[in-house]
């Protein structure tokens, strides 16, 4: 019988999102994709990357890290890109956190998050989100001490949707010890109607510990080539790619990447629509009697009541709609749906009057 060492029972095992055998379109709701295709000069840029395939990566990903660099102001030496941005999220765990030493962070939040500690055997320190489903950045500051290493910030978060104006950050920022680096996790911050994103990157001049970690996975929809970035103090990049494979970050993603900055435009049309989807699916919700948090993200965190949240989302994957259920992501009784097209939100919508 071959053997694992110790630690890895204590790795929680990611909860993906199931897939169903469904005689029919499968309406997927659950992963907080974007409903659309990339841009054609996004697809343009992949083929053009086909016939070098023999060729490894670019270890550097320089093309990548100017075109962040031209975007964003940050000097490419502070621009970390990773193969997704839970890429980073790992390195970042294997490069600062080892048995003694502390992360903290908000619960329920991003599901890899407790992986960071498992595979590092430091300790995790939870803060329950408010009532509203926000981060209690107080309490949080509270739990700080001088063995914690990260503080991570999922705004807007997943699962509950809400987020924070990069003014609370800051002022919250200001008060933490600077040995403690602060992970602010902007997947979906392109959403998020309480900022320009633009807005956050003013604080990682005046705050030399702040890791602002991005994504091509949500609004730019390239989940399925995985590239995220973190703007970052140098020592964090050289750290983060010491841990890592030199060419963990492929080359279709990279060429995909680069291009997809481009087209700011079609981030903004996607917002926008994003926005139109969010309002209809919400108040659809309300007539039914079903809350919403208030949703900065491109997915509504809804709560059940005393609805047996099982029967609704297996009653929903059985019609073909797949969302999550609030129990896979740490709060039973909730469920979080994905904002499609249309037509895929009026099927989720009508799926669900079938179980009320
Ligand atoms: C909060 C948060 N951060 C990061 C990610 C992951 O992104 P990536 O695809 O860049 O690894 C997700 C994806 O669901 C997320 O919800």
């Amino acid at each position: 019988m071959i053997e694992f060492n110790r630690r890895l029972e204590d790795i929680p095992v990611y909860p993906a999102a199931s897939t169903y055998a469904f005689d029919g379109e499968l309406v997927k709701l659950a992963s907080n994709e974007t409903p659309y295709a990339p841009h054609p000069q996004v697809l343009e840029a992949v083929e053009s990357q086909l016939r070098t395939l023999n060729r490894y990566p670019d270890p550097e990903k320089s093309l990548l890290r100017k075109r962040i660099s031209e975007r964003t102001g940050v000097p490419v030496d502070r621009i970390a890109v990773g193969n997704g941005s839970v890429e980073l999220l790992l390195a970042a765990a294997e490069a600062m956190l080892e048995p003694g030493a502390e992360i903290v962070y908000a619960w329920p939040s991003f599901s890899i998050y407790p992986q960071m500690t498992a595979k590092s055997g430091a300790t995790a320190v939870t803060v329950p989100l408010t009532e509203a489903g926000e981060h209690d950045l107080e309490a949080m500051a509270r739990e700080v001490t001088a063995a914690t290493r990260l503080v991570l910030v999922c705004n807007p978060n997943n699962p509950s949707a809400t987020a924070l104006t990069p003014a609370a950050i800051e002022a919250w920022l200001a008060e933490l010890p600077r040995h403690v680096a602060v992970v602010l996790d902007e997947a979906y911050v392109e959403f998020s109607a309480l900022q320009d994103p633009d807005d956050s990157l003013d604080l990682l001049g005046r705050h030399p510990n702040l890791v602002l970690l991005r994504t091509f996975s949500k609004v730019y929809g390239l989940c399925g080539l995985r590239a995220g970035y973190a703007l970052c103090p140098e020592p964090f990049r050289l750290a983060v790619d010491r841990v890592r494979q030199p060419f963990a970050v492929n080359a279709l993603a990279q060429a995909a990447a680069a291009e997809a900055l481009n087209h700011q435009d079609e981030v903004e049309r996607r917002v926008e629509q994003n926005v139109i989807e969010r309002v209809h699916v919400e108040s659809e919700l309300a007539d039914r009697g079903l809350e919403t948090t208030d949703s900065q993200a491109n997915f509504s965190w809804v709560g059940l009541g005393d609805r047996d949240e099982d029967e609704i989302v297996d009653g929903l994957a059985r019609q073909g709609v797949i969302v999550r259920a609030g129990s896979a992501l740490g709060e039973p009784g909730r469920l979080r749906v994905t904002y499609g097209t249309r037509r895929e939100n009026d099927r989720f919508l009508s799926a669900l009057d079938t179980l009320l």
